[in-house]
């Protein structure tokens, strides 16, 4: 692009993660409460703006969309959404990719796949199916392991994304771990993250990741790897499962300073950090007599306004960082 993305602390921007819907089928207690309010769908961007507000951040110099949501599978038109943006990809974009969770993958993997999608994320807290049930509030463990063989089989490359929570699936990490790469899938643990108020107490279920590493290194061989996906994950190879074990870790060792993303959610919201800040409205710019000149603008806007960095902390009295819920931005 002649014109990128640079924020004033000189990141160049590449990285689009695009919430397409704030609704989901599961109430994972570390995203949203039992009793979520919805947005109502004339508030939400439609497919027409959805693609245009794409092609605007690709003549930006986004090379990487990954959707999200919500869970970005329950928006009915997200496959014509996919195969419009698919048509991108290797021209003008690097990767189109998505991260889910699960529920609604057996129907779409291959479509997904056929569209020019080669990667996705796939949330995986627990193989235990009661376990599932209590942090999801659904009892849907048997549709998302349908899911991610159906990924597996649609010739996807899937990576498990597992948010690590003390009392609730510590105990599961090595077999989780296990699983995942004797699948031939990469995993990814990652700290919960304090946005949005949840009825479940996050200080208990804080657990840094230092101390999951240390545990694993008692067990396993992990050796640092140069692997990088354009995510904050940093990896490591663990010699004994022959598989890639990712670590996403905001609370204890901070990634912000090769932050390359921002973030757009269904209703054209874009947030220039996952932590916090002020927003700028990218639908009141679409829907505009002057879209183009009005996108514009606002782009430069959210890279002068870019914080340095997210000021997340948890603990004892700690109030969320962010009053919105992680369902509105996807992550
Ligand atoms: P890859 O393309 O595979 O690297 O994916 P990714 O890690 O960028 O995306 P994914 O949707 O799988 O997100 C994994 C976790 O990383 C989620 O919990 C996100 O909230 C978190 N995450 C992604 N980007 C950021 C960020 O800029 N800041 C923070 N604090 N967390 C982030
Ligand atoms: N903290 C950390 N990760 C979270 N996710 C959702 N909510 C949180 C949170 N509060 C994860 C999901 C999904 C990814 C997009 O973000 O598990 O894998
Ligand atoms: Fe749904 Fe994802 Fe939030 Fe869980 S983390 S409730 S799967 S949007």
């Amino acid at each position: 692009s002649d014109n990128p993305l640079v924020d004033t602390f000189g990141r160049t921007i590449s990285y689009l993660r695009l919430s397409v819907t704030d609704r989901c089928d599961l109430r994972c207690t570390y995203c949203m409460p039992e009793r979520m309010q919805f947005l109502p769908r004339a508030e939400v961007l439609t497919l027409e703006e959805l693609r245009d507000l794409a092609r605007g951040f690709m003549a930006r110099g986004i090379t990487k969309i990954r959707l999200t949501g919500g869970e970005p599978l329950v928006r009915r038109d997200v496959i014509d959404l996919i195969r419009a943006l698919g048509r991108y990809v290797g021209d003008g974009l690097e990767e189109l990719t998505l991260t889910t969770n699960g529920t609604q993958l057996a129907g779409h993997a291959q479509a997904i796949a056929d569209a020019g999608v080669r990667r996705i994320n796939i949330s995986l807290d627990t193989l235990d199916r009661e376990t599932f049930q209590r942090l999801s509030r659904r009892d849907a463990l048997a549709s998302v392991l349908g899911g991610i063989s159906a990924a597996k089989a649609a010739g996807l490359k899937v990576k498990i994304n597992t948010v690590a929570m003390k009392g609730v699936n510590e105990h599961e990490i090595p077999a989780l771990i296990k699983w995942a790469h004797g699948e031939g899938h990469d995993i990814t643990l990652i700290e919960t993250m304090p946005l949005g108020e949840i009825d479940e107490d996050r200080t208990d279920q804080f657990l840094p990741l230092i101390a999951v590493q240390d545990d694993l290194e008692q067990r396993w061989t992990l050796t640092e790897s140069d692997h990088r996906t354009g995510g904050p994950s940093r990896y490591v190879d663990v010699a004994e499962t022959g598989g890639r074990l990712g670590l996403i870790t905001p609370l204890t060792n901070n990634f912000c300073a090769g932050c390359n993303r921002i973030r757009v959610t269904a209703t054209g919201q874009l947030y220039p950090c996952l932590g916090g800040g002020e927003q700028v409205d990218l639908r009141a710019a679409l829907r505009s007599d002057q879209p183009e000149a009005n996108l514009a603008t606002a782009l430069d806007t959210a890279m002068r306004i870019k914080p340095e960095r997210h000021h997340f902390k948890i603990g004892e009295g700690e109030a969320p960082a962010q009053p919105r819920h992680m369902s509105m931005t996807g992550g």
